[in-house]
């Protein structure tokens, strides 16, 4: 498989249906991606936006049926893109029939989920208890994200045999691969250990050679491409990132990398402002691990230019211009999208993130007024909205707009020898927001300059002095 790719994320909702989706790829394919990933497409009950999955072979009826799925891999096919499925392995849906089946201590499903006589004191990614009692089967099961999301119970090999057909079932119809939801977090053996976990150590611990092994097993074809998102970014050392995708994946996202809070988890959704030095520091050296992907944003952060309050042309610059395997851009950051204008009220967020931290907030002690600035800003709603097509055309048409920067980066990205081979110097990596590097390649040697608060312009040059792409 050749070792480099681009990915193009798409959150389905903010399109819509899978023929809306297809309709969209003309425009898509100008950015030259190798594989369009899709959010979760299948038929769910949407506690979670999708990652709470009732059936894996059935396309969700908002989305449309299996032919539109067809017509989507055809057209796609058409621009040399293959089409990524969301694996969502963690856990089901509580609708899913395999979840049915347990709580009723039916003998083919009893042991597809964790339960427990007795509950221990983990907390979920989502705020309050991991485990929640179920009145039917009169046990507790384990749930890592909502209580609507029941954990998988990956040391039964009944378990791992139906996602090999899942996988099957997909490929079959012309999936190029998986991006594998929750990837490092399969194995509940520190149940039978009896440990329990303090937050930050429960990241690592998760990550077993066990788990590995399973994921090895179930998706190292060299016929598919996979990549992984496995969660506790900042915990996550090079050496677990490293066996993680020895065999199983051809990429692996590391968001801690990105050195902002992670406004996904309960446990530390609170911002704070980029340790600049830190942060180059740390992308410099993942930049460099072949396996890893560079994603600045999806739909599980903010906008990136909120975010880090940057130009989206610099940060176009940082993605593209690092050595970077496996970039990923998130539907609609090629339009320098910022954080959507959201609802004051709690009640108008359809993600569970947004109301578990509201919920938090107001536990401790903030006023409404309060938490719902909090919300706004770290909400995974941002990132979720329709995009902008008209915005769009806009774009195409002016040649010094995001989108067009975009896709003359891309285009670097994909033919330009020294960024494909050239090796990393960093120059300096300031706390003032200026990261400084080289791409050197022969004897050709690029010279880079970020200026991440636009103080002064950013560039690219060549050894010759030509300027090959600036900010402004
Ligand atoms: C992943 C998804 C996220 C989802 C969670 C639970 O981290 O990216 O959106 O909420 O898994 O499935």
């Amino acid at each position: 498989m050749k070792k480099r790719k681009l990915i193009y994320q798409v959150y389905p909702t903010a399109i819509g249906s899978l023929r809306d989706i297809a309709d969209k790829i003309p425009l898509i394919a100008k950015l030259q991606p190798d594989y369009i990933w899709l959010s979760p497409i299948f038929l769910s009950p949407w506690v979670d936006g999708g990652y709470d999955v009732s059936d894996y072979c059935k396309i969700d009826p908002r989305f449309g049926n299996m032919s539109d799925f067809n017509k989507l891999i055809a057209v796609a096919k058409k621009y040399q893109i293959g089409v990524l499925l969301d694996l969502v392995i963690n856990h089901t849906s509580t609708e899913h029939s395999w979840f049915k089946k347990s709580e009723r201590y039916d003998h083919w499903y009893k042991d597809y989920y964790v339960w427990l006589n007795k509950p221990i004191n983990w907390d979920s990614f989502f705020g309050g208890p991991a485990f929640e009692y179920d009145q039917i089967r009169g046990k507790y099961y384990l749930h890592l994200y909502d209580k609507a999301q029941p954990d998988l119970n990956f040391a039964n090999p009944r378990v791992v045999r139906e996602f090999r057909q899942i996988i099957k079932f997909w490929t079959e119809r012309g999936v190029a691969g998986f991006r594998v939801d929750s990837a490092n977090i399969l194995a509940e053996k520190s149940l039978k250990a009896g440990i329990l976990p303090r937050v930050s150590g429960f990241f690592n611990y998760y990550q077993t050679k066990e788990t590995v092994a399973i994921l090895e097993k179930l998706l190292s074809s060299n016929k598919i491409f996979t990549i992984a998102e496995p969660i506790g970014g900042e915990f996550l050392s090079r050496a677990r990132f490293r066996e993680l995708t020895r065999k199983a994946f051809d990429a692996s996202f590391n968001i801690g990398t990105l050195d902002v809070a992670d406004t996904f988890f309960s446990i530390k959704d609170k911002f704070y402002p980029v340790n600049y030095r830190k942060w180059f520091r740390k992308l410099a050296k993942w930049s460099q691990e072949e396996k890893f992907s560079l994603a600045l944003e999806s739909h599980d952060t903010p906008r990136a230019p909120s975010r880090f309050g940057a130009d989206p042309k610099v940060l176009a610059m940082l993605q593209f211009l690092l050595p970077s395997n496996f970039p990923c851009i998130y539907q609609g950051q090629e339009l320098g999208t910022k954080n959507a204008k959201l609802s004051n009220n709690i009640n108008d967020y359809p993600g569970v993130q947004s109301r578990m931290v509201y919920r938090r907030l107001r536990r401790e002690g903030r006023t409404r007024v309060q938490a719902m600035k909090q919300v706004k800003i770290s909400s995974r709603d941002n990132a979720r909205q329709p995009i902008d097509w008209g915005e769009y055309i806009l774009q195409e048409k002016d040649e010094k707009s995001v989108l067009n920067f975009y896709r003359k980066l891309t285009d670097m990205w994909r033919n330009d020898p020294v960024l494909i081979n050239g090796a990393l110097k960093v120059k300096k990596a300031s706390q003032k927001g200026i990261f400084e590097f080289y791409r050197i390649y022969g004897n050709e040697k690029y010279y880079i300059h970020l200026d991440l608060r636009d103080k002064t312009i950013s560039y690219c040059k060549n050894t010759k002095g030509t300027i090959l792409v600036s900010s402004r």
